[in-house]
């Protein structure tokens, strides 16, 4: 058998990342600190020295796999391991597999379901939601005697990712069903990287050029800017209060952006005299048919009279398998599920760049200098999700996809919405019913 020959050393941090036995190992910080070599390296090591060891290494895009990884490994690996190219695994002499795999759109992860990786490699980490690593984790597992499963994270500060790996590895603020003793940090720095120093001694000075924000976490590996925020002026203090009792005569809507196995978000909207739109309640489900989250919906509106409830314009559309899975029939909408369960629903528009566009002037403020949209601090995941949107890197003006259920679910409602929340003083006289101001979809029927 050929023998391995890797050329370089590992510096002391990568040494710690090859050594660390956590159930989770997050190796982050600055770019060009080693990150990904190690990973590499990693990976291989475990590969050779366990047998019919079942691997995954995932980045987020194709071509970030193919230059980061599928390109150094075949060199690296030529004669030691058989590549298949259709498959992207690396099948090892002893049965071990490395599998590489990408992640696109947010549901790509699910073709992994029901698969079993002793080991998963997640490349620039902060690249992938919290879904996908929650769902990813359900895979990490093994039959092997011996083996703990184990996942290691490679990440830079910024994107969709941000918040997630934030809270596990720096702020280390746990979840009831999450034991610190998995989580494990190592900071990378660009200067432990003396192979890359000498190599490129420009590239140091390329990552010090960055604007401030972007230099802090690409060059010293700050987790305290958020380089890229697409909300920067949403703030807890001002957008977030105490639930409190609202009258009953607030009219009320509610607006939906559906999913079954991404996250489905409803949110229930109420607007103050002043035209602010209050958004008091939110209802957050995975995997759940839609004649349950009408079911529960209607249950939890019970008293209130909503005026209507827009919804994602995909509910109109026959999505075969998908509509299946969900609780539905060939050729039935889900839209017609939820109106035949007693949720009348009408299309949200689904203008992104306008509809973002609309929240920002919400998230402003009104003259009596309270902002135009305020939440009840009960919709956890609208508080946390609606900060961590990003600028999307293609289009300047949108969002990118992300953990954005809650924020599309707020941008479909407040669509609906006058654009002017300001209103007129007369109107705001009468007693009932006071802001009936054009709203798009006030034709919609009573439903629950
Ligand atoms: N220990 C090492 N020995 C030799 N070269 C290394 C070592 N660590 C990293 N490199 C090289 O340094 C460069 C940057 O490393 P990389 O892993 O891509 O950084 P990061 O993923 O942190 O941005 C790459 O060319 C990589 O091959
Ligand atoms: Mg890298």
């Amino acid at each position: 058998m050929k023998t391995l020959y890797l050329s370089g050393e590992p510096n002391p941090r990568q040494l710690e990342f090859f050594l660390s036995r956590a159930r989770h190992t997050a190796y982050g910080g600055a770019r060009g600190g080693g990150k990904s070599w190690a990973m590499r390296r990693k990976l291989v090591m475990l590969a050779l020295r366990y047998p019919e060891l079942n691997i995954l290494l995932l980045r987020r895009t194709l071509p970030e796999l193919r230059e980061n990884h599928i390109i150094p490994l075949r060199r690296e690996l030529y004669g030691i391991a058989d590549f298949n190219t259709t498959e992207r695994v690396f099948d090892f002499p002893n049965r071990s597999r490395i599998k590489l795999g990408y992640c696109d759109s947010s549901g790509d992860v699910y073709q992994y379901q029901g698969q079993e990786y002793a080991v998963i490699g997640m490349e620039e980490a902060t690249h992938f939601t919290e879904e996908q690593q929650q769902f990813l984790t359900t895979c990490n597992r093994t039959s092997k005697i011996g083996f703990t499963p184990r996942m290691y994270y490679t990440c830079n500060p910024g994107n969709v990712g941000h918040a997630w790996v934030k809270r596990l590895f720096i702020d280390r603020e746990f979840r009831e069903d999450e034991d610190p003793r998995d989580y494990l940090f190592i900071p990378a720095r660009i200067w432990d990287n003396k192979a890359l120093l000498r190599a490129d001694p420009g590239y140091v000075n390329q990552l010090r050029a960055l604007p401030e924000a972007l230099r802090r976490a690409h060059l010293e590996g700050d987790w305290d800017v958020h380089a890229g925020q697409y909300f920067s002026e949403f703030s807890r203090d001002k957008h977030v209060v105490e639930p409190r009792g609202l009258p009953p005569w607030y009219r009320r809507f509610r607006s939906m952006d559906w999913g079954y196995n991404d996250p489905c978000c409803v949110l229930w909207h109420a607007v103050d005299p002043e035209g602010r739109v209050i958004t008091y309640r939110e209802l957050y489900l995975r995997q759940t048919r839609a004649e349950e989250v009408a079911r529960l919906v209607c249950e939890l509106s019970r008293g209130e009279e909503i005026a209507y409830t827009v919804a994602s314009p995909d509910l109109w559309q026959n999505r075969g398998q998908m509509l299946r899975t969900a609780g539905g029939f060939e050729g039935e909408t889900l839209a017609e599920i939820f109106i035949k369960s007693g949720l009348a629903v009408s299309p949200a528009d689904n203008s992104r760049v306008a509809g973002w566009q609309r929240v920002r002037g919400y998230l402003a403020d009104a003259p009596d200098g309270l902002p135009k949209w305020q939440c009840f601090s009960n919709c956890t995941n609208l508080i946390r999700t609606l900060p961590l949107l990003q600028y999307d890197l293609r289009d300047r003006e949108d969002a990118a996809q992300g953990e954005d259920h809650a924020p599309e679910a707020l941008r479909y409602g407040l669509m609906s919405r006058p654009q002017a929340p300001v209103p007129p003083k007369e109107i705001r006289k009468r007693a009932y019913d006071p802001l009936d101001l054009g709203v798009k979809h006030a034709g919609g029927y009573m439903s629950c």
